[in-house]
């Protein structure tokens, strides 16, 4: 098994590797030395459950994103796409909208994904797909999709016509407008704080 680092981030680092003949990448959850020992390991294994659990249901509401080989203690196993974070590429339009589309399928289940961003949804020979579901949690509360808004919002620029795209496509998707007015609140508070 030959690894490879892919990216090593604040919580996971990734591999590519290869087993049983299949390219696949291995996520594995790091170490946070700062938490007590048995409290850290015991969260760890919960968040590596629960990427493992939303990568599932994701599946079944039709967005795109890894397949799940298998998990182990801290780490999962997942499918590995030809492609690149949409960052690092000049975004186009049907891109934004599935951006939309998909941030609504993953609300209309109550999938929060905390870090929805460009950095973090992939131009794949598949089509568009979603990844990194590292922080996402299951909520109903419309402050905590709209935070997934405010999120998606500051990467895209506030106002701007990118932005104005994924929304529009977000609620032609069953995407709630209570949640976007929310996340307009969400920002207002956070400039009137600011100054
Ligand atoms: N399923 C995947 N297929 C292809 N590349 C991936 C996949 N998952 C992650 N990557 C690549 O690895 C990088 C880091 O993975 P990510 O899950 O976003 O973790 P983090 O942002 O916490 O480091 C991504 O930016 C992407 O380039
Ligand atoms: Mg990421």
């Amino acid at each position: 098994m030959t690894n490879q680092i892919i990216g090593r981030g604040a919580e996971a680092i990734v591999e590519s590797v290869r087993f049983c003949d299949i390219n696949m990448l291995k996520k594995k959850r790091i170490e946070k030395r700062y938490r007590e020992q048995a409290l850290d390991s015991k969260l760890r294994m919960n968040r590596t459950k629960t990427e493992a659990r939303i990568l599932h249901k994701a599946k079944k509401v039709g967005v795109l994103c890894p397949v799940v080989y298998f998990i182990d203690k801290y780490e999962i196993y997942i499918s590995k796409f030809k492609g690149k974070t949409l960052n690092k590429l000049k975004i186009k339009d049907d891109e934004l909208e599935d951006m939309g589309k998909m941030l609504a399928l993953l609300h209309s289940i109550d999938i929060i994904h905390s870090d929805y961003t460009r950095a973090n949804v992939m131009r794949t020979t598949r089509g568009t797909a979603v990844i990194d579901f590292g922080l996402s949690y299951t909520s109903k509360r419309i402050e905590d999709k709209a935070n997934d808004i405010v999120t998606l919002m500051q990467d895209l620029g506030v106002g701007s016509k990118k932005t104005g795209i994924v929304i529009k496509s977000y609620l032609t998707h069953g995407g709630n407008k209570d949640i976007i007015e929310r996340a307009y609140d969400v920002l207002k508070r956070g400039r009137y704080q600011k100054n």
